[in-house]
């Protein structure tokens, strides 16, 4: 995982997720720090592997996972949607890394569709990021469910 752990690194993605944390203090619904990332990765992993439809390396699926929210901070600061400013992010972060120029449009395409759900017209690493994002959060249990816009009262348990 060089790659990934290369983007970790990263003193732009490390000064991402510092503004992240800083605008999220007292943010009384779900954050979107390191631990929020590596959950979506390790399930969006899951998910492709129990598809057995896995183009994208291990570490593609990883970096996808792990950027697919930087671009948060931006969205506190100007209201632009931060799927699509974390796919601008995340181009010269991977290229930095040395992902290749077949898997970077994959892994960015997927980071612009992470909130389209119900689309139902997204890539594979779309659909997975979407969903491992849903699954990552544990809302039967959150206090904030009467008042979060993403809680359905017949959410099921999900297992990924
Ligand atoms: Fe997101
Ligand atoms: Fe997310």
């Amino acid at each position: 995982m060089a790659r990934v752990n290369q983007i970790l690194e990263n003193a732009d993605y490390l000064s991402y997720m510092e503004k992240i944390e800083d605008l999220e203090k007292g943010r009384p619904y779900c954050k979107h720090g390191f631990d929020h990332g590596l959950s979506v990765a390790r399930i969006a992993y899951a998910y492709l592997l129990e598809r057995g439809e896995l183009t994208l390396s291990k570490e593609g699926v990883y970096a996808a996972a792990l950027l697919h929210d930087i671009g948060r901070w931006v969205e506190y600061q100007t209201g632009e949607d931060h799927a699509e400013v974390s796919a601008r992010l995340a181009l010269p972060l991977l290229e930095e890394s040395n992902f290749s120029s077949e898997d970077i449009p994959v892994i960015l395409t997927g980071i612009r569709e992470h909130r389209r759900h119900h689309d139902g017209n997204l890539t594979l690493l779309g659909e997975a990021l979407a969903i491992a994002d849903d699954c990552s959060r544990d809302c039967r249990h959150c206090a904030m469910q009467t008042h979060c816009h993403k809680f359905k009262p017949e959410m099921k348990l999900i297992v990924y």
